[in-house]
């Protein structure tokens, strides 16, 4: 079969002159791009490469595909930023990997996407969300206690979460968020800090879909407040330890893996995804987003845990790419 690439490398994309220093955190290196390409052409398919923005649209109408395998993050600040290309090939009624592009914008809104989990059953830290100075004001009046967390409404790959995102009072957070709402140019929320366990979750296939793997990220340094920031993020090798599978209870195991689940059909998730949370003391897990076009690259967390899974990366891509083709019957030659 001929498999269309469609990616965002970072070099590819141009930067504003305010940009945040982490503006380019989420595209990928060329490195994932060919690593992922070798791994479907090992299945037996052809590639071919059709990037991302203009370059991908005068591509995909060029190029004759069967399916495209979909890492495109997509271009600009938008919220509906990863549904760019997957609406595009809808347009043209090519088939493509991973969430359509309704469910890619919704997850990429944090709030958004709390309130569908929320009413599907899934604990999720309280929240406000701050868009103007009006709002940034009210942060006293939020309705929760503090330390609470500060994070962009928009943002993956840990973008705009750093070491100084736990905030202790109204008065640091009023600090904090103004300094996003003017960096990130979208709303900020304040969210209820959930100290324990960080978790996070790896979803494939569909109907049903399965738990690839739950995965606990152990600080190596005990601090009061852990966040799986982008400082630790860019650090991992030394600032954390992975365990997959997560050594907890067996009630909690199944407790989060009902959880991730749950918010990946909620949200008509669809291939794969990663959902993070954090679990409190008692052992409920508190959802603290999706991502339903999680990193494939080496490095990232969803191929780290395949990996503790005893999957390798060209087994990840290969399910991925099985679960897609299994939704478009007419693409499999018999
Ligand atoms: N309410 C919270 N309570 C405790 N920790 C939190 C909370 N919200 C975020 N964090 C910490 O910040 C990290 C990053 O937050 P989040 O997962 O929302 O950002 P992201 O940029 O979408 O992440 P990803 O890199 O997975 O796309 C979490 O993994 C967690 O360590
Ligand atoms: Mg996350």
């Amino acid at each position: 079969m001929r498999i269309g690439l469609s990616y965002d490398l970072k070099e590819t994309i141009p930067l504003k002159p305010a940009s945040s220093d982490d503006a380019l955190e989420e595209y990928d290196s060329l490195e994932t791009v060919e690593i992922i390409a070798a791994a479907v052409e090992a299945a037996g398919h052809s590639v071919v490469c059709l990037g991302g923005g203009q370059q991908f649209l005068a591509n995909i109408l060029y190029e004759k595909v069967d399916l495209v395998f979909n890492i495109a993050e997509g271009r600009g600040t938008h919220r509906s930023r990863e549904a760019q290309v997957p609406a595009v090939l809808e347009m043209l009624d090519m088939p493509y990997s991973g969430s359509d592009p309704q469910c890619l914008a919704i997850c990429l809104d944090k709030p958004l996407t709390k309130k569908l989990v929320a009413s599907a059953g899934v604990c999720t830290p309280q929240w406000r969300l701050i868009t103007d100075s009006h709002e940034l004001y009210q942060i006293a009046n939020c309705g929760f206690s503090f330390p609470a967390m500060v994070k962009p409404a928009y943002e993956g790959s840990s973008k705009g979460v750093r070491l100084n995102s736990v905030v202790e009072n109204p008065e640091q957070a009023i600090e904090v968020v103004a300094g996003l709402l003017e960096l990130y140019q979208q709303p900020v929320m304040l969210e209820e800090f959930i100290v324990g366990d960080e978790v996070t979750v790896g979803i494939i296939n569909n109907s049903p879909p399965e738990v690839l793997g739950m995965m606990r990220v152990l600080p190596r340094k005990k601090t009061a407040y852990f966040v799986y920031s982008l400082e630790v993020k860019r650090n991992y090798l030394e600032l954390v330890d992975y365990e997959c599978p997560a050594a907890l209870d067996e009630k909690v195991l199944r407790g989060i893996e009902n959880a991730s689940l749950n918010a990946f059909q909620a949200l008509g998730c669809r291939d794969f995804a990663r959902v993070d949370f954090r679990i409190s003391s008692e052992g409920v897990p508190y959802f603290l987003e999706i991502n339903p076009l999680p990193g494939l690259g080496t490095y990232s967390d969803l191929v780290i845990m395949a990996q503790m899974m005893k999957r390798t990366h060209q087994e990840l891509i290969c399910a991925v790419l099985n679960a897609a083709l299994k939704r478009y019957p007419q693409c499999v030659r018999v």
